[in-house]
């Protein structure tokens, strides 16, 4: 049985989520998955050969990826690219049909410049907005960043932008990594 790790960080959540439907997907066609919160990976270390596939994931945060996240990749860029590998990122830009693509993404195509370790296969993710749930200064500062991008920004929203029947499928699609040549280090 094929097995897909799956490392996330998220600051409030969503990503949690997308992490655990992935994992989903991948029961679904046949495979195992953990998902792993990538402070609780640092702490508690990986046993990387219990592993056929891994996923890294991570929100967008101020147009930047958490630290602990690019540490981890650091660290870890040899035994992530010793196996079949993925990268998905998170952000509300991607709302819109010509930000959910690669090459349209500008944070995808920022963490390809930033990361040591270049994945074999990306994939962009819309993610949420909870303006109640986040801090006063993240509310300003995220309208202000809606504002400019023609965004929401009514204090009381909450929309969900995942399409989660899509981060299924590719969470089905995952364990076939597995069934191509691994990349070399
Ligand atoms: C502090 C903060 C900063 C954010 N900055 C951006 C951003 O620069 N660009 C963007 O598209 N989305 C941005 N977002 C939206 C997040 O990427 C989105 O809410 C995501 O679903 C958060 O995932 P999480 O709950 O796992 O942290 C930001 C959200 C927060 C809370």
């Amino acid at each position: 049985m094929t097995s897909v790790l799956v490392v996330y960080m998220t600051r409030g959540g969503h990503t949690a989520r997308i992490a655990r439907c992935l994992c989903e997907g991948v029961e679904a066609a046949g495979g195992q998955a953990t998902a792993l919160d990538v402070r609780d990976a640092e702490k508690t270390g990986i046993d990387w050969a219990r592993h056929d596939v891994v996923v890294v994931g991570a929100p967008v945060l101020y147009g930047n990826y958490d630290k602990s996240v690019m540490r981890f990749i650091e660290r870890h860029k040899d035994a992530l690219a010793a196996r079949p590998n993925a990268f998905f990122n998170v952000s509300v830009v991607a709302r819109t049909p010509e930000k959910a693509t690669v090459a349209g993404n500008r944070y995808m195509q920022k963490f390809l410049e930033l990361s040591p370790w270049k994945p074999q296969e990306l994939k962009v993710i819309a993610g949420k907005v909870d303006y109640p749930s986040w801090p006063w200064w993240d509310r300003i500062m995220i309208r202000l960043i809606m504002k400019m991008t023609h965004g929401p920004t009514d204090p009381k929203a909450v929309i969900d932008y995942t399409d989660w029947d899509d981060v299924r499928a590719w969470g089905r699609h995952l364990p076939e990594l597995a069934r191509v040549t691994a990349p070399t280090a």
